[in-house]
């Protein structure tokens, strides 16, 4: 597909036309992809209603366009090289033929178990072929996928399946996570007796363990060999579901951001090839999870819409050891490498010898994504990894854009470490003052909205329309609000500071406060927590929690590590606690508000203003807590 911008002055040109005729911008781009029907309208989108609608009365299928339409001419080229945890594992290729008869028969196997068009299905898989092959099936037949990440536990399961009444679920026997294999089916099946919307769990069999099957629970590879490797498409609307891909929000139930199939597409395919700059020949790989929106939109989607060949890797980064992915680059002579800034810093910290054993000049471009990148990593990466030939495109977006939205092209735009840099054509940024006025200066500092709708925004939470206006549309009337802060330099770059609510990003997970003070709080001991985030090495933050007791003189040793296993068992080992600091109150405005901007000072160690306290009700507890920092 030749929309790829090839240099500075086609970046400019793209950029004001996607600004000054919009629909022309994108009707040319999406022209590239097959409608079984054209569309009547690019877009109507009203900022205020939160209401989107992208190529209306146009139809297609994403999966038709992902693997189908490359059939005719590339049905042998490869669409995925699977890695697999244990390097002593064959890698299996996987062509576009291949992906397309698979896909096919997962399709089937949906339909078998009457899966219609709009019915969701849940697919809780770790990273092996037959996640791609389940999400596409979903798309192929019009059933909205919700992936749910591997490493969540079974309550967070099974809040995913319950808001969405998944009429299905795919999992797995096990999945292997380095020298350890987690039984997914066990965390499944305890999910499933909460959710009476399942019909029946499809299992794939990957470790091999043994298994019980009970009466819901189908053996894939009992019925698969039998169903055909081909399955019609079903033509979707534009703006027909595609997926709901949860994230944390500030309360406790997580947000199913929910995305539509026409300006998904449209955008994923766009972005994927202009920003890692993919041309036929290349092999690219994204680390990330498919369980997370980087992997659904640039591992799945965006480099299948470009007939692209991708590494799908199951394992982690550092097993057998650290030099896992730079041994799977050379291995695989990778061009493109995409991952996240908290892996890199993992593996800076490790002997430099892990890297230097392997050549890697297989490497064009590397990126980074999921959260602010530091100096110092940015620059290792770019020393050691890309041996300061490689571009780093630092990519700013959201589960809720749906692609990246701000970002350098490589060899095109201007490249500043820890800057995510410029807009992709048709995103207009702007900072937002404290008095909701947009920053005019050039450079500046304020919280980062987006003034005007692009294809693949989402296009509400999840059964619940108001919530979703309200968290992104009304902070700022008019614009999309997307909870960082950031700041612009005299040149239109962009540098994300982080995040300005009760969001943390943990190693590069987002984690929001809320339901992680929700976990903490059924523990029978416990009578209130707040949860900050403060500055660590490697995971970018890390949580502190600040929790007082009820009037129980508890074995403290013993109660941080409950605490930990309630959150564990609540959300996924992911939101544990690095400090705990039991305390006899929190912070308190007069309106009963805990005041976490003193607890955030506290955990950062950072004695030195705590600003007005004069609004507390309590202001005795804030030297209490100073003097037990942890
Ligand atoms: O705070 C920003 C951070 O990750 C948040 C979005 O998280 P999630 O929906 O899980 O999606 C992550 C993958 C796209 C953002 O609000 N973030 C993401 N990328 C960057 C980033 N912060 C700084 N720089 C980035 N490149």
């Amino acid at each position: 597909m030749n929309f790829r911008l090839l240099n500075k002055a086609s970046y400019d040109a793209a950029y004001s036309k996607s600004i000054a005729q919009s629909d022309d911008f994108w009707a040319e781009i999406a022209a590239y992809y097959h409608w079984e029907t054209n569309w009547n309208s690019v877009q109507q989108c009203n900022m205020k209603t939160a209401h989107f609608s992208w190529f209306e009365g146009g139809k297609t299928n994403i999966c038709f366009n992902a693997v189908d339409r490359h059939l005719k001419e590339r049905s042998n080229e490869i669409a995925y090289i699977f890695e697999p945890n244990n390097p002593e594992e064959a890698t299996t290729i996987i062509s576009y033929q291949k992906l397309h008869d698979e896909v096919c028969r997962y399709a089937n196997l949906l339909k078998l178990f009457n899966v219609k068009k709009g019915d969701r299905v849940c697919i809780y898989l770790p990273m092996i072929p037959e996640l791609v092959y389940a999400v596409l099936a979903c798309a192929r037949i019009g059933a909205v996928h919700s992936v749910v990440f591997a490493g969540f536990s079974s309550q967070s399961l099974a809040a995913r399946i319950q808001d969405c009444e998944a009429k299905l679920i795919i999992t797995a026997d096990g999945s292997f996570r380095g020298a350890k294999s987690v039984n997914l089916k066990a965390i499944a099946d305890e999910a499933i007796q909460t959710c009476p919307s399942i019909v029946k769990s499809l299992i794939v069999r990957r470790t091999g363990e043994k298994i019980e099957l009970g009466s819901k629970d189908i053996d894939v590879h009992d019925v698969l060999p039998k169903l055909s490797t081909n399955c019609e498409i079903t033509w979707m609307d534009a703006e027909d579901p595609l997926f709901i891909l949860y994230t944390s929000g500030s309360t406790g139930k997580p947000k199913g951001m929910l995305h539509t199939t026409g300006g998904y597409m449209v955008y994923t395919g766009y972005t994927f090839k202009n920003v890692f700059a993919y041309e036929t020949g290349d092999i690219y790989w994204c680390t990330a999870d498919i369980g997370w929106i980087t992997g659904h939109s640039y591992i799945v989607y965006g480099p299948l819409l470009n007939g692209a060949t991708s590494v799908l890797f199951e394992g982690t980064p550092t097993f057998p050891d650290a030099g896992r992915f730079w041994n799977v680059i050379d291995k695989h002579k990778v061009t493109q490498f995409y991952t996240a800034p908290t892996a890199i810093r993992s593996l800076a910290k490790e002997s430099l010898e892990f890297v230097t054993k392997y050549r890697m000049d297989s490497l064009k471009v590397i990126g980074s994504v999921g959260e602010p990148i530091n100096e110092e990593a940015w620059q290792w990466y770019n020393e050691h990894i890309g041996k300061k030939k490689c571009p780093i495109v630092d990519t700013w977006w959201q589960t809720e854009t749906g692609g990246i939205l701000i970002s350098p092209l490589p060899n095109i735009t201007e490249l500043i470490p820890t800057y995510a840099t410029k807009p992709l054509p048709g995103i207009q940024p702007v900072l937002l003052d404290e008095h909701k006025n947009e920053i005019e200066a050039q450079s500046g500092t304020g919280n980062l909205c987006i003034k005007r709708a692009w294809p693949s925004i989402a296009r509400t939470i999840y059964g619940d329309h108001q919530r979703y206006i309200d968290t992104y549309f009304s902070a700022y009337p008019g614009y999309y609000f997307t909870g960082d802060g950031a700041l612009r330099d005299e040149n239109g770059n962009y540098r994300i500071t982080g995040r300005v609510d009760d969001v943390i990003i943990v190693s590069g997970h987002n984690l929001g406060t809320a339901p992680i003070e929700d976990a903490i709080n059924e523990h029978p001991l416990v009578a209130e927590s707040a949860i900050v985030g403060f500055p660590h090495d490697i995971k970018g933050n890390a949580l502190y929690g600040f929790v007082t007791l009820k009037n129980e003189n508890p074995n403290e040793v013993e109660l941080k590590k409950e605490i930990n296993q309630y959150i564990a068992d609540a959300i996924g080992p992911i939101a544990k606690l690095d400090k705990i600091q039991f305390t006899s109150g929190l912070p308190k405005t007069r309106s009963g508000k805990i005041m976490r901007r003193i607890l955030r000072k506290i955990a950062e160690g950072d004695f030195s203003n705590f600003g007005d306290i004069s609004t507390l009700l309590n202001p005795e507890i804030v030297e209490e807590i100073k003097n037990g920092k942890q």
